[in-house]
């Protein structure tokens, strides 16, 4: 069999699988997953690990120069990353066309794409220090368009961060000072959003990661491919999951704490409702994620002092899942989302933020996906089809149709 017939136009074999199941798209050394044993490792150090002992800056730069930096290392880039952190004035100006009630997710898309006309020099990244320059920027600017976004909805006045703060703690400030500038810093808050950040930081090929690598494959730009990437995470299929499961354990809690009705309706058929946060394409066994923010939940919520009904009512349904045959059957189990969001509420954090923490997490992975595809020259992504329409027909004068 000559091999380069395959790969020439048209008369090769193609391989039809839907949603690709069973197709890998790219050879990667960044995230590892086995989804039968429950492991997940970012260039090969288990999550718990680095959930455990690592920053999320540092997380970021593993993910996306491959190895664990030294003090040098982690310090010239978050003071790259300060030196960056400041947005143009004119984004404020689209910021302020969007009415308050726009979903954050939309808001942080487009302000990504419009951030490309304030830094043109980030398009086109021909070596490896322009790739450097634009990935800064991103991580530098990020932040502070996340907390802007939320800021415009809460009718909050914009600001920037407090350059003598770590990353995340920035982030925090950014998003909760108040109007008069008061801010009371709360170490654990920021260290469980640290936490919470690493845990999204990387998961391979998944959707959104897809995305940024196949747009990105056209040579489109980091930030053009990380807006789309954006998009395609809001669904709630996937990162959307997590403002879908707090909704759902919400309405759970108003129908008098009724599990069973929610399973039920999970488990009919006819039904479109899924039980949010349960289930994933690769975990068929346990998403290790999961078991980490389980107990950081129980931890934060216990520090703060605050009672949460929800987290209740989650422990019940995840019970009654497991030992419910249908979620057996189908290896369904909580994923990495069922419990953030009540990490995130505790933490003060509104419902329709959640996924843009997500994406804040999920910047660092991107970031890296994209890198690796443009330094080892992937060829532009470009699925094929099996065509199921009309073979030729003639065509028919509008007067006879
Ligand atoms: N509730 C009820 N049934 C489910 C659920 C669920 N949450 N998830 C899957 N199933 C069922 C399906 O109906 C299907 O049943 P069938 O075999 O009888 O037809 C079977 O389990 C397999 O499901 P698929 O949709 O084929 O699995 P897929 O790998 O395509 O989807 C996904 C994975 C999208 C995560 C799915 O489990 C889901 O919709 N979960 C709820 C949404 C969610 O939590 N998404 C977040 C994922 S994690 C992330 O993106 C960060």
């Amino acid at each position: 069999v000559d091999i380069s017939s395959f790969r020439s136009n048209t008369g090769g074999v193609i391989t039809y699988d839907p949603g690709y199941k069973n197709t890998g798209a790219c050879e990667s050394a960044i995230t590892f997953l086995d989804g039968e044993k429950g492991i997940l490792r970012y260039r090969g150090y288990a999550i718990e690990e680095l959930a455990e002992k690592a920053d999320f800056l540092e997380v970021a730069y593993l993910l996306i120069f491959g190895e664990l930096p030294s003090r040098e290392q982690l310090e010239k880039f978050h003071k790259d990353i300060r030196e960056q952190s400041i947005v143009a004035e004119d984004m404020k100006k689209i910021l302020d066309g969007f009415p308050s009630s726009a979903h954050p997710m939309g808001v942080l898309s487009s302000l990504t794409n419009a951030l490309i006309a304030f830094n043109p020099s980030s398009v086109n990244v021909d070596s490896e220090e322009d790739m450097y320059r634009a990935i800064v920027k991103i991580m530098a600017k990020f932040p502070v368009l996340t907390a802007w976004a939320y800021r415009k909805r809460a009718g909050l006045p914009l600001d920037y961060g407090d350059d003598s703060l770590g990353y995340v703690e920035n982030f925090l400030k950014m998003m909760f000072k108040k109007p008069h500038g008061e801010y009371a810093q709360n170490k654990i808050v920021v260290d469980a959003l640290d936490k919470l950040l690493i845990l999204h930081a990387d998961h391979e090929q998944n959707c959104s990661t897809s995305t940024v690598r196949i747009v990105g494959s056209s040579h489109a730009g980091l930030f053009a491919s990380l807006s789309a990437g954006i998009n395609a995470l809001w669904g709630p299929l996937h990162g959307g999951a997590n403002q879908a499961v707090i909704e759902m354990l919400e309405a759970i809690k108003a129908d008098d704490g009724d599990t069973k009705k929610y399973m039920a309706k999970a488990k009919d058929k006819e039904d479109p409702f899924r039980l949010m946060g349960f289930g994933h394409r690769v975990y068929k066994n346990f998403d290790p994620r999961a078991k980490i923010i389980k107990k950081a939940a129980d931890s934060l919520l216990d520090d703060l002092g605050v009672e949460d009904t929800v987290l209740d009512i989650a422990k019940g349904l995840e019970k009654e899942a497991l030992e419910d045959k249908y979620f057996v059957d189908r290896k369904l189990y909580p994923n990495v989302d069922f419990y953030s969001g009540i990490i995130y509420r505790a933490m003060g954090i509104p419902v329709e933020m959640f996924t843009p923490m997500f994406a804040l997490g999920r910047l660092p992975g991107w970031i890296a996906q994209w890198r690796e595809m443009r330094l080892r020259k992937e060829p532009i992504g470009r699925p094929r089809q099996i065509y199921i329409g009309e073979t030729l027909r003639a065509f028919k004068d509008i007067d006879y149709r």
